[in-house]
């Protein structure tokens, strides 16, 4: 059985192959328009979302298969006690795969070990959000043309954005790559990230705590929110939450092929001038974002050859 809980689940080889059907989805709508009949996908959200949650539904009708789940712990019986272990047990009665968010580190692990159906993690705390990660690697796929030979700067909450660890962990695994990491120094990525990733594989970063100096270098800015829920204190929160604000401005010195990320949503990080700027793929990310986990889906359930 297999699952994708962090991005190191599958092999190049094997994020290759989904990025190249989902690719072959976008050309060809059609012929996978009823690769998931008679399947059922649970979305099992214990935190709040918008674009994974709908995203990982309209891949599965997308694909003629149907939805079922919810959407925040209160409306599940965790809010009467039941663990996960239990509710994903249930679930796997109902369901073919299942999708789970979750804000601890690790649930959707321990929900997969007690199911024998597909568990995908669609973000567990701070820690991973790997379907995030191929929807990025996809997205810069698409824009830039390539997955190596980028320098890669990463702005904004790097200390608790999951979708930052799972991206550097993965990007890492690509050649010639080079990563600026641009936060204030409480948000700094975490010393587990340094040392198993970054030291480990002898990759070239540098820790910043400014944006225009270093804007000029980058092929790739991957922008991200504070994450104010995972704070312990508000006024912390307050005090660095606009510590970035990308503008017109500041881009005045980006390269002209630069392409802006962000796993949105977003609150002031980004000035909405620069959504009309032919750098910024952030909206165009979100599409890609269902075309992989369509790809993901038919790999993980081994429909991928069941087109018309
Ligand atoms: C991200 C997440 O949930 O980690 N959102 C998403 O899935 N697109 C980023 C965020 O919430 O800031």
């Amino acid at each position: 059985m297999r699952h994708l809980i962090d991005p190191t689940d599958l092999s190049l080889q094997e994020i290759d192959e989904i990025l190249d059907l989902a690719e072959d989805i976008i050309q060809h709508r059609e012929k996978y328009a009823e690769a998931c009949k008679g399947k059922k996908l649970a979305t099992l959200f214990y935190e709040p979302s918008t674009r994974t949650r709908l995203s990982f539904e309209a891949a599965m009708l997308e694909l003629g298969g149907s939805v079922l789940g919810f959407s925040s712990a209160d409306a599940s019986s965790a809010a009467k006690g039941e663990s996960v272990a239990d509710t994903a047990r249930t679930v796997s009665k109902y369901a073919d795969i299942i999708a789970m968010r979750h804000p601890k580190e690790g649930a959707p692990l321990v929900a997969s070990q007690h199911v024998n159906i597909p568990v995908i993690n669609a973000g567990d705390g701070g820690h991973n959000h790997p379907t995030q990660t191929l929807t990025d690697l996809l997205t810069i796929k698409q824009t830039k043309g390539r997955l190596n030979n980028l320098t890669v700067g990463f702005c904004g909450d790097l200390k608790f954005g999951r979708t930052v660890h799972s991206l550097i962990k993965q990007l890492s695994c690509y050649e010639n790559i080079r990563f600026i990491l641009i936060s204030p120094q409480e948000l700094q990525v975490p010393d587990y990230i340094k040392e198993e990733t970054l030291l480990k594989k002898n990759i070239p970063f540098e820790e910043v705590t400014e944006m225009e100096p270093v804007i000029g270098q980058l092929d790739i800015l991957y922008m991200t929110r504070v994450q104010r829920e995972r704070f312990f204190n508000e006024a912390d929160y307050i005090r660095l939450k606009d510590t970035y604000i990308l503008n017109l401005a500041k881009l005045a010195n980006a390269k002209p092929d630069l392409k802006i990320l962000h796993p949105l949503p977003r609150v002031n990080e980004i000035a909405t001038e620069v959504d009309s700027d032919p750098r910024a793929v952030y909206f165009d990310q979100v599409e890609y974002g269902k075309f992989v986990r369509m790809a993901l889906m038919l790999k993980l359930l081994g429909l991928e050859n069941n087109t018309k």
